[in-house]
């Protein structure tokens, strides 16, 4: 018995094997990101979005001489493929990310400042970021006092079906992950325009299966 399921998962194997000769496409290098491309996303309007945490391998400065961390890529020729910096206001290290029933793209979450690297990013735990269009320029804007309920390092999201925002789980400092105190086993919401809706809640399976 055991030698015919070899058997058949030495031919499965093989047939894969024998699936990957035949290469259904290939990546051709488009340009550069001009910032780390840790987090990637597409817009509506088929632009994408990367965006970084704070540091300095960086290849792009914004307008006003310091170091970008999210840059806009616009895969158009008509544009000659124009690369924008895009500025960012909150340490994104690890953020969550969802887009709104609008189309509104919002990272959630991140990391604390890094002052020796760069001083004019502030602590991001607990950021709200939209990304909106001001004078014709993407900006990740945040809104003063307006933030989530609980620090949240590597939250999960997930936009509902009502347009509500579902955020659980993260850390709460970045540190040790077998120390329970330091994790965050509680969901909150957003209103469907991103807007904190409550506080955070105990929930009973991320208690179970910690750390996130
Ligand atoms: C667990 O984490 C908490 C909060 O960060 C800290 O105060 C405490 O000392 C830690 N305990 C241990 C055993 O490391």
């Amino acid at each position: 018995m055991l030698s015919i399921v070899l058997a058949v998962l030495i031919i499965t194997w093989h047939k894969q094997v024998k699936c990957q000769d035949k290469i259904p496409g290939h990546f051709k290098l488009a340009g550069r990101s001009g910032v780390p491309a840790m987090h990637a996303a597409l817009l509506p309007d088929g632009n994408v979005i990367f965006l970084d945490k704070i540091e300095d391998y960086t290849e792009m400065w914004l307008p006003d001489h310091r170091l970008a961390y999210s840059s806009i890529y616009e895969p158009k020729p008509e544009v000659d493929y124009r690369l924008t910096p895009v500025p960012v206001y909150s340490n994104a290290f690890c953020c969550g990310g969802a887009y709104l029933a609008d189309g509104t793209l919002m990272t959630m979450g991140g990391n604390g400042p890094l002052t020796w690297l760069d001083d004019t990013v502030t602590d991001g735990f607990d950021a709200l970021r939209y990304l909106y269009t001001q004078e014709k320029h993407k900006i990740w804007q945040e809104h003063q006092g307006i933030r989530m309920s609980s620090k949240r390092w590597y939250p999960s999201v997930q936009t509902l079906s009502d347009g509500r925002v579902f955020i659980a789980a993260g850390s709460l400092n970045g540190l040790d992950i077998r120390n329970n105190s330091n994790n965050n086993p509680t969901y909150e919401l957003l209103d469907k325009d991103g807007k904190p809706q409550g506080e955070s809640m105990p929930m009973e399976i991320l208690v179970k299966n910690q750390p996130y």
